[in-house]
């Protein structure tokens, strides 16, 4: 009866709904016998007659009075055992858990992996192994709560707490903020993944995707972390007035500030905006809403906030969209085709061209190149084993990289263009 709890994915789930649904068929039942007897005796003892004499109780019955104290006694001293128990074990962390540092802030959530591998409002991790995620807010308080996993915790600036479980099947998942924490707490979700222990091993050693924002010019980076960092909750690039300045046409502006200074919107004051914000509000706007970046940006990401706010000077789009050159591929040589390739597939995130090691070989002069595999065997690096590479990318990884490259799906004449690329790069 009353069974709407939500899927069982963790190791504790189903312990924690046992002794839920007890205390739930517990109260059912109760609730039904005592109202239920009540109403009985309401109807069968009503006095019909105005006269009529009442009937006659027994003042006292020491088994009844036993019963009704011993009895919910035993079945409280019950509940409490379990409790106990199962509470013990919910925060007990088995050894060797994978941990995860996660920041909860108005209004989202930010996740580090021991690898570096860092997330906004996600988190992949593996099935049967032992998680712990290290909690703490920059902010205000929050709650991370995992239905799914039985696991809640409150999340609070200036201190660490955690929670922990082991993920029993593979699958996608809800976390939510459970503490009201401001205008867009109910925003405030992550994703979950649970993935095979072999996908998790891909997915956390990837860090192309931060090779890749390292690759981008000041401006997009700027436009990236308007989303990733939820500047845009607050900030309308448009002029339309949310909680904090609107960053159109913001820079260069005029602010005036509660004691009446004023001052001309330059690098210096944005750079103090986005570090201490609190420190200068603008007259109109409310204070002690910002959170502070300080310490959560690098020097390259403030500057490419400040150039993204001075790109918003209403003479582009609020948002630029690079032209597209389109060019006819025929009219190309083949290497030329496999160049396009190297830049529209993003290779260029991982191999480098100039003999420089990032995630993956260079590829300079790798064509016809020989080596050792991770397995100790021997490669060459003719068509077949670059083709192998690039629509099996995990089959045969090379001595001291990690198996972190994405199945590329190209046709045979797209990598037939790349290997006449390699050919090129001596
Ligand atoms: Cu964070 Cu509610």
């Amino acid at each position: 009866m009353f069974r709407y709890l939500p899927e069982q994915a963790s190791e504790i789930a189903p312990k924690i709904d046992w002794l839920n649904n007890l205390v739930t068929d517990l109260s059912v039942f109760f609730t039904v016998a005592i109202v239920g007897a009540m109403i009985y005796f309401a109807f069968k003892y009503k006095r019909t007659k105005k006269h009529q004499k009442g009937f006659t109780s027994p003042t006292d019955s020491h088994f009844l009075e036993v019963m009704w104290t011993v009895v919910p006694t035993l079945i409280s001293c019950y509940i409490l055992y379990y409790g106990i128990v199962y509470y013990r074990e919910l925060r007990h962390v088995p050894a060797n858990p994978i941990e995860i540092n996660g920041i909860g802030k108005q209004w989202v959530w930010d996740f580090e992996y021991n690898t570096g591998k860092k997330t906004t409002n996600e988190i992949t991790i593996p099935v049967n192994k032992p998680v712990k995620f290290i909690l703490t807010s920059k902010d205000v308080l929050h709650s991370f709560f995992i239905p799914a996993m039985r696991v809640k915790s409150d999340v609070i600036p200036g201190h660490y707490t955690y929670v922990s479980f082991t993920p029993v099947k593979t699958g996608r998942y809800y976390t939510f903020c459970t503490e009201y924490c401001g205008k867009d707490h109910s925003a405030m979700l992550a994703k979950l993944n649970v993935v095979s222990q072999a996908e998790y091993d891909r997915w956390v050693n990837d860090l192309s995707e931060s090779k890749l924002a390292e690759k981008l010019d000041l401006g997009e980076l700027g436009a990236k972390l308007y989303e990733e960092k939820q500047c845009k909750s607050c900030h309308s690039l448009d002029g339309t007035r949310l909680v904090g300045p609107s960053w159109l046409k913001l820079f260069g502006k005029e602010e005036e500030f509660e004691d009446g200074t004023k001052i001309q919107v330059d690098e210096n004051y944005l750079r103090t905006a986005i570090l201490n914000p609190n420190a200068q509000i603008a007259m109109t706007y409310p204070k002690n809403v910002m959170p502070a970046y300080e310490g959560q940006l690098s020097e390259r990401e403030i500057s490419a906030l400040i150039t993204f706010i001075k790109e918003q000077d209403g003479k582009q789009k609020a948002i630029s969209v690079k032209e597209e050159v389109v060019v006819d591929p025929s009219t190309l040589t083949p290497a030329q085709r496999g160049e396009m390739l190297y830049k529209s597939q993003t290779c260029n995130a991982c191999h480098s061209i100039d003999g420089s090691k990032v995630v993956g070989p260079s590829w300079k002069g790798l064509y016809g190149h020989d080596g050792e595999l991770v397995t100790g065997d021997k490669y060459v690096a003719d068509d077949a084993y670059i083709t192998e590479s690039i629509l099996n990318p995990n089959a045969k990884i090379v001595k001291g990289y990690a198996p972190s490259m994405p199945v590329i799906p190209l046709n045979d004449d797209q990598i037939k263009d790349i290997i006449e690329y390699m050919k090129t790069l001596k």
